[in-house]
């Protein structure tokens, strides 16, 4: 095993490094599948490093390499993931690796994400004599666009030759104060799912509402209705969200529309509950619309799926977690209603998804994820390589 001073310090050593490279994809951000220029960049590191069988172009942009131990033959197969795309988000950032391309902006931390698996990669190529087994790094497109890139990544293949045993992956999170790791096992983030309902009425004058069907008062009506799901059709002690974010209806203020347009998404950590408020959610707005005389056309679609780590993957990476930075720092994870696209490869290999608190508020660092201010203490840099480092190893070695 790795002695815990000895990483440290290697990953110290190469620390303005990485910040340099994080500040270059800050720099440079590349929209979801149009990742081209950072997966070049990945890529031309890789092999610098020896990585071995580098694959590019995988759903677009993707990019796999193998690290092989050398210290025994054989071994299993862990993979470690990294998104590197940016957002449609104008950056109001005041520093010197502000974002060059206006409208778009590393605002979630995926330029951290990348940068931290570049060096993970090259804390393990100068190792490969301390362990046994094959380390798969994967640099992922487009984790911000559903459907996403992981699902067309492992339909190209990238859990087989070789065979995938595990999988791990991180984000950083502002929310969590730098210097800490969050870790849970079981469901972790929300499958993540869409809806659009158009309620047909009859239009009319507004004051001779009995010649028409007031498709804004059956709008509201459903949007009332829904809201009983998660109240009265979901276990109390598990939860769920429904949210009605789009009501498009009406342009005079006289005149009764003929329809309107309600919109929304739908969160769940279950597979019954996804099941159950997809369903409902269908049979409520069509008998709502029914029962007060209009047709409603409900379109539902499903996103990410719900982030499910593995207990015994979990371990591991609570283990790691402690040792990078201390028992007291090691905190139980909150279950987020955000969703990850990580959750594909959660659902074909046992694995864990883990967050790496940045935020930083002596420094000013405190604007949450996709905020045009959103900046990252750097120093969490070295927390998820040494991190990320430490759950391969110990993955390997179990
Ligand atoms: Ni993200």
């Amino acid at each position: 095993m790795v002695a815990l001073a000895e990483l440290r310090e290697s990953i110290e050593e190469i620390m303005p490094g990485v910040v340099a490279d994080r500040r270059d994809f800050h720099e440079n951000p590349e929209l979801a599948f149009h990742e081209v220029r950072t997966a070049g960049i990945v890529a031309e590191r890789l092999r610098a490093l020896g990585v071995e069988d580098i694959r590019t172009g995988i759903a677009g942009t993707g990019v796999t390499g193998l690290i092989r131990g050398e210290a025994a033959a054989g071994g299993k197969t862990v993979l470690l993931r990294a998104d590197m795309d940016a957002l449609p988000i104008l950056e109001e950032n005041e520093v010197d690796y502000v974002s060059r391309t206006p409208g778009v902006m590393h605002a979630c931390g995926h330029d951290a994400h990348t940068a931290m698996l570049l060096a993970v990669s090259r804390t393990l190529a100068t190792r490969r004599g301390e362990f046994g087994g094959t380390v798969k790094v994967l640099f992922q497109p487009a984790e911000e666009m559903p459907p996403g890139g992981a699902k067309p990544m492992i339909a190209a293949g990238v859990l087989e030759d070789p065979h995938v045993d595990a999988v791990f992956g991180l984000h950083i999170n502002q929310d969590g104060p730098l210097g800490t790791i969050d870790v849970r096992s079981g469901p972790y983030m929300a499958a993540a799912d869409r809806f659009s309902i158009k309620i047909h009425g009859k239009g009319g004058h507004g004051a001779r509402p009995q010649d028409s069907v007031d498709p804004i008062l059956i709008g509201a009506q459903i949007v009332t209705a829904l809201q009983a799901l998660v109240a009265r059709e979901v276990d109390p002690v598990e939860s769920g969200v429904v949210s009605v974010c789009v009501f498009k209806s009406g342009e005079a203020f006289n005149v009764i529309p003929d329809t309107a347009e309600l919109g929304g998404t739908v969160r769940t950590f279950t597979q019954a509950n996804r099941d159950l408020l997809e369903r409902r959610l269908g049979e409520v707005a069509t008998g709502v619309a029914t029962a007060l005389r209009a047709v409603a056309e409900v379109d539902y679609t499903r996103g990410y799926p719900a982030t499910v780590n593995d207990p015994a993957m979990t371990e591991i990476a609570r283990e790691a977690a402690i040792e990078t930075v201390g028992v007291e720092h090691v905190r139980d994870g909150a279950m987020l209603m955000g969703a990850e696209d990580f959750s594909y490869f959660l659902q074909e290999r046992p694995g864990s998804f883990f967050f790496v608190g940045s935020r930083n508020p002596e420094r000013g660092l405190i604007w949450g994820h996709h905020h045009p201010r959103f900046d990252l203490d750097e120093a969490a840099l070295a927390v998820g390589i040494e991190m990320m480092t430490r759950t391969a190893l110990k993955y390997l070695a179990s």
